[in-house]
């Protein structure tokens, strides 16, 4: 049982601005600490924490004793300060002593090594000693504090499934093979689903069925991605749980549990966000991308495409480095803010930062903070007291939606299925091909949505299927009846090749859409390691060629050299008022402009190419037709914008051009 309903009456009970603030971890500093962090909150204009995220061992220091002390104090202090309180459930880390009695909690690792207990984020999912010591710690939670006025949000446990989302202990091997037995009710099935007359792996009892930890060689991939889903259904059991007290003991509090959109592979977030409140996610800029920014933006989109178009948390980024990459870069100044602006033209309603002070010990004492190791005069300080300002400034923009004419399919049982091991080549990487053709849309300024492959996909003027390696019967009817209704459709390679069991669909390499884009993969061509080939319309493909046999389509792209020279490389056929393009070599964002184009104008949406193409901008629409622009500059030159309107930051008024400055926002309403 979920809550939407709680979101369509408002937003978090009690806030009635944009939030901003982040995960506040008093307990690791003395009491006499408190009141100044609560004075340069309020000098912040914090006005929402998460708080008690780590804390079990300090609640319940032997099992079943609990102090609550020391947070009665905290969340008082926070109320009479006005900042409004995301309780954590703290399970992401069992106390010592659950670890003393329970050793075989600890998880069994792939190659089985069972991991030790002095971290975090470690546990079986299967395990019953740990759903009874969860749900006690959430219901005492519960119970304490369910009705406090403080309370807004609960946040339960932190990040499931990093980094670990998997056990192939016993306790999970016996839970397994009950999942199984619910999916497949008969041996007879699973042996058939599984393909196991290769390799004579057929079962004869259900007992004989284990999990697929290492073996002498790559072990039976549908077996392996049954696995896979079933850990994350184990993780989201753990979730509903805790859920379900919360419901029950503190009606009316919406919960939600921090996503990491694109950062952690393992969990299917399509059936997370059905079960969860209000979106909340994750995210850090990745140090060696040299276009972070877009990176960013693609994660952002893919949160609200989570959650359905509503607004959502942006429950953890940084004001600076983090710690935990090879090479830890600050943010420039100005940075901190574009990237959290991005994140609000995105459709977030809230801005929230992994950590309100910096810690002085443990593992993350090197990772930035809203307050810095170098205290309230820091540069890093006086640029979260100008953000906290901005976004009192922007409280207009609250509730509104971001509107896209494009989708890009994204589907994690399809990048499960391909990231197992055996596949033709190691060089393709499906969310690399993702993030070359989300990227070009980004560069021209055009919205994009992620979508399953089963979603409505009929508000969107075009979708791109950059990589659908693994497609349903159901989802290719759906994209057959997209294309029919009048959609364009543009299809990656190594598509439609497999069916939910990682069987190769009848019909060829591209069984599943051949008939939807009347071409057949005969077959396929990967190139040496750095290869590349020259393609007709002077454009260039890398990675992946396929032998082309075009059936009811029409060649718009040919081989020039390579294995397939000669052959189609790109294909287009018309199917009622649609279309649908296959491309079969794998594309970088520039490149990609030649394929697309066409398409783009096909399907009659236009990019700004006259703009700089790290401009970023995009769009949130409010009531009455107010649409706020957000210009994010990433350059380190200034750029005039063609546009009207109230810069809701400066108040100034922009009759026609507005300057944004070099690695500035701004935010206009029109
Ligand atoms: C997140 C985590 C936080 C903190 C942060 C550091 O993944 O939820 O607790 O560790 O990373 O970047």
């Amino acid at each position: 049982m979920s809550n939407q309903s709680l979101l369509t009456e408002g937003w978090l009970p009690g806030v009635r601005s944009l939030s901003f603030g982040g995960d506040y971890n008093p307990e690791q500093w003395p009491e006499e600490v408190w009141a100044e962090d609560l004075e340069l909150m309020r000098r912040a204009g914090v006005n929402l924490v998460s708080i008690g995220i780590f804390s079990w061992g300090l609640l319940e220091p032997r099992p079943g004793e609990f102090d609550f002390g020391w947070l009665d104090r905290v969340i008082e202090g926070l109320h009479g300060a006005g900042i409004r309180v995301d309780l954590g459930t703290p399970t992401v880390v069992p106390p010592q002593w659950f670890w003393q009695q329970n050793p075989h909690v600890r998880p069994v690792m792939r190659d089985g090594t069972v991991l030790a207990t002095a971290s975090r984020g470690i546990c079986c999912p299967s395990s019953p000693e740990y759903a009874e010591a969860a749900v006690r710690i959430t219901t005492e939670l519960a119970s304490r504090y369910g009705d406090h006025p403080a309370l807004s949000l609960w946040h339960v446990h932190n990040e499931y499934g990093a980094p670990v989302s998997e056990c192939y202990c016993e306790v999970s091997a016996a839970a397994f093979r009950e999942w199984l037995q619910a999916r497949y009710q008969t041996l007879e099935a699973l042996n058939h689903a599984w393909g196991t007359a290769f390799w004579g792996q057929t079962y004869g009892e259900w007992a004989q069925v284990g999990v697929p930890a290492q073996s002498a060689t790559t072990s039976n991939p549908a077996h392996r991605l049954d696995f896979a889903r079933f850990s994350n259904e184990e993780l989201l059991g753990c979730f509903t749980r805790e859920r379900d007290v919360l419901h029950e003991l503190s009606p009316g509090i919406p919960v939600t549990t921090n996503f990491m959109a694109t950062n952690c592979p393992s969990m299917d977030l399509w059936k997370w966000s059905r079960e969860v409140d209000v979106v909340a996610n994750d995210h850090y800029l990745t140090a060696a991308d040299p276009r972070s920014q877009v990176g960013l933006a693609l994660d952002a989109d893919l949160t609200r495409s989570l959650a359905g178009g509503r607004p959502w948390i942006l429950m953890e980024h940084s004001s600076s480095a983090v710690n935990w990459q090879p090479r830890n870069l600050a943010k420039a100044p100005g940075e901190m803010a574009r990237n959290s602006l991005s994140h609000l033209a995105r459709g977030a309603d809230a801005i929230l930062f992994f950590q309100w002070r910096a810690s002085r010990r443990g593992a993350e004492k090197f990772h930035s903070a809203m307050l810095p190791h170098a205290g309230a005069n820091s540069r890093v300080f006086q640029e979260i007291v100008q953000l906290g300002a901005d976004l009192q400034g922007l409280d207009a923009v609250r509730g509104s939606q971001v509107k896209a004419q494009a989708a890009i399919l994204w589907d994690w049982e399809s990048l499960w299925a391909q990231d197992l091991d055996w596949r033709p080549t190691v060089d393709l990487f499906p969310r690399q091909q993702v993030r070359e053709y989300y990227e070009r849309l980004w560069r021209d300024k055009v919205t994009v949505d992620f979508a399953h492959p089963t979603a409505d996909l009929s508000a969107y003027q075009v979708v791109l299927a950059p990589a659908s390696y693994l497609l349903t019967a159901e989802a290719v009817a759906n994209l057959t009846a997209y294309v029919e209704g009048g959609g364009h459709l543009v299809v990656g390679p190594f598509s439609g090749v497999v069916d939910q069991d990682d069987a190769v669909h009848e019909g060829g390499w591209n069984g599943a859409v051949r008939d939807l884009l009347q071409v057949s993969v005969e077959e396929v061509l990967p190139l040496p390691a750095d290869g590349q080939v020259t393609l007709s319309g002077d454009l260039r493909g890398s990675i992946w060629t396929e032998d082309l046999l075009p059936l009811e389509a029409e060649t718009v792209v040919e081989y020039l050299d390579g294995p397939a020279a000669g052959k189609a490389a790109v294909t287009r056929r018309t199917l009622g008022s649609g279309t649908a393009t296959y491309v079969s070599t794998v594309l970088d964002h520039e490149t990609l402009t030649g394929v697309l184009d066409p398409v783009l104008k096909l399907a009659g949406v236009s990019v700004q190419r006259e703009l700089p193409w790290d401009l970023e901008l995009v769009s949130r629409h409010g009531n009455e037709g107010a649409e706020y622009v957000f210009a994010i500059n990433h350059a380190a030159t200034p750029v005039d914008l063609p546009v009207a309107g109230s810069d809701l930051l400066t108040g100034e008024n922009v009759s026609d051009s507005a300057k944004i400055p070099a690695g500035g926002v701004r935010v206009l309403r029109r």
